[in-house]
């Protein structure tokens, strides 16, 4: 395949790689300095553009280049109120589209065990749900996409809740997730099932963002020669 890399920083980088290692070549690498190159994108020069740019930004790169007919990879997280107009645009050119706050096999392993968990404790009185996540100082949204997606898995389980909460106790059926920032954390995510006695808790620490990485590309394999609007688990055959 021939991919476009939208957003050559931590991410970008690391998805090149794997997009070597894997026998892809790089039609283009744009970053901001060069952002005006993105309407050069085209399906003769392109087969699939992987989008890892961020809150700020994704949403106008997206309307572009789905816009343009592209099929795209999308891991920016943070702009997930604009998500429904690109799904829209995409089946309206003809093209394919995937969004996830997290391309992980590992975390997306971790969403289905803890919705096992919260099926198990949905009967069990007296225990508060919260989550805790912890990412890199420079990480521009909070809380994490990772960690709004766990809280709507938890919540299809867990009818009570309602939208979540940041940084405060549990408010209005709201559940509150925990945003740390600290050097240097890829990404940990912690479901905590906690009363007086005692805590119960499920997490998924990443080691680094080589998982993010290849799931992106994994992905782009998978949506480059189809159409229609897809999710990170049926491309990982984790539906069930
Ligand atoms: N979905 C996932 O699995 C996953 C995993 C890790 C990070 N992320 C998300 O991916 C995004 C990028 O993360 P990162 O750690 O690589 O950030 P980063 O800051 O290291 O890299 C982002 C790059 O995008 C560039 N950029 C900004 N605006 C641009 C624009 N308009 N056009 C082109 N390039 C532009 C920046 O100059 C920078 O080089 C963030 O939203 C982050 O939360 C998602």
């Amino acid at each position: 395949m021939k991919v476009a890399i939208i957003g050559y920083g931590k991410m970008g980088k690391i998805i090149e790689g794997f997009l070597i290692e894997r026998g892809h070549s790089i039609s283009f690498k744009i970053d901001k300095e060069n952002f005006h190159q993105l309407k050069d994108i085209n399906r003769e020069n392109t087969d699939v553009c992987i989008e890892f740019t961020g809150p700020n930004s994704a949403k106008a790169n997206l309307e572009i280049l789905v816009g343009n007919g592209m099929p795209v990879v999308c891991g920016s997280t943070g702009w997930y109120s604009e998500l429904t107009f690109i799904q829209e645009l995409a089946v309206k050119n003809d093209t394919s589209f995937v969004a996830a706050s997290n391309f992980s096999i590992g975390v997306n392993l971790f969403f289905e065990a803890a919705k096992d968990l919260s099926k198990i404790m949905k009967n069990q009185d007296g225990y508060g749900v919260s989550i805790r996540e912890t990412h890199h100082t420079q990480k521009l949204d909070a809380p994490s996409g990772t960690a709004i997606t766990l809280s709507e898995e938890v919540s299809s389980v867990l009818e009570q809740f309602d939208g979540f909460s940041l940084n405060e106790e549990a408010v209005d059926a709201k559940m509150p997730i925990y945003a740390l920032r600290e050097e240097d954390v890829p990404g940990t995510h912690e479901l905590v099932f906690r009363n007086e006695i005692d805590e119960i808790s499920l997490k998924h620490i990443a080691f680094n963002r080589n998982g993010f990485a290849l799931g992106a590309v994994v992905a782009a394999e998978y949506i480059f020669d189809k159409k229609g609007v897809f999710t990170i688990r049926e491309i990982l055959k984790l539906i069930g």
